[in-house]
């Protein structure tokens, strides 16, 4: 994948990347790897994360860990954090990526499809979140004093939510209510986290051509494009690159608790 930052921008850098057995979070880890990033890859599918480890180290960047992990399960996630740790000693970012849909209108949606996609999307970023400042950054704030981490390390987290949060969709009560709360989770996350200088934001794309869209056909994808001011609709690596961008304390030092759309115009907020 092309290099939107310097070489090296995130050499020594530990980022853990959920949902990167395919799609956005596929893209996202090969671009942060691409900039020197050692990355930890989390899906449920470990023969998808396999391949997108195999095909990382492929490309000259540091070869991943690859911690496949359901991040609904407490425990799960509690072991992919640790296992970051023990390899790398540090984790200076998460993208919470992994995201599943069970659309369906309100009357036909089920209870457990309803509870499923929140958890995916809502506790997910959640038990993440919880894990990686109960297990390294708080106890690095408490070895300091209780004194913020002026130390120069970057740190950062980036959630995922998405244009429908703002402009809702038809079939997608539970999806729209948990990129609602991503958004919120990201704003109290930022204010909780300052101390940590960890850098919390989220990105709100548009259509993106994944496996996520699939469903929808051709026709519903050339529609989707055409809704935008672009007038197509984007490729994960175009959100990639937005993610190294907000990653990059360089560029995006003094930007905390946001939510940036990346929707080609799809909806003005
Ligand atoms: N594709 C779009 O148009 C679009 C638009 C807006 C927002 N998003 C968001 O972007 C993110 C990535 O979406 P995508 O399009 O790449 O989807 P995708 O379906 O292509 O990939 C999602 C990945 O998440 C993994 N995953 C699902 N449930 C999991 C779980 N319980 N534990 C661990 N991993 C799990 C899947 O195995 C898959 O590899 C999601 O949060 C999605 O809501 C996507």
């Amino acid at each position: 994948m092309e290099r939107v930052l310097r070489e090296g921008a995130f050499r020594g850098e530990t980022h853990i990347v959920t949902g990167s057995g395919q799609g956005i979070g596929q893209a996202v880890a090969a671009d942060l790897a691409g900039h020197g990033a050692q990355v930890v890859l989390v899906d449920l599918d470990e023969g998808r994360l396999k391949d997108a480890s195999a095909e990382i180290a492929e490309s000259g960047a540091p070869a991943p860990i690859v911690a496949a992990a359901n991040v609904t399960d407490e425990e799960a996630v509690k072991r992919a954090v640790a296992t970051a740790l023990e390899a790398t000693g540090q984790v200076n970012g998460v993208v919470n990526c992994a995201g599943i849909t069970r659309d369906a209108r309100i009357p036909k949606k089920s209870y457990e499809d309803f509870k499923l996609v929140l958890a995916v999307h809502l506790h997910g970023t959640f038990l993440f979140t919880r894990e990686v400042a109960a297990q390294h950054w708080h106890p690095l704030f408490k070895q300091n004093g209780n004194q913020p981490l002026d130390d120069g390390v970057n740190r950062f987290i980036v959630n995922f939510s998405s244009v429908s949060a703002r402009n809702g969709n038809i079939g997608q009560i539970d999806y729209t209510a948990a990129k609602g709360a991503i958004e919120a989770v990201t704003r109290t996350t930022a204010r909780e986290f300052s101390g940590y200088r960890v850098r919390v934001n989220a990105i709100a794309p548009g259509p993106v051509n994944t496996p996520m869209l699939a469903s929808v056909g051709e026709a519903g994808i050339r529609a989707m494009g055409a809704a935008t001011l672009v007038g197509r609709i984007a490729e994960p690596e175009e959100m990639a690159h937005v993610i190294c961008v907000l990653a990059d304390p360089r560029i995006s030092g003094y930007i905390t608790g946001q939510v940036l759309q990346v929707n080609g115009g799809l909806y003005l907020a």
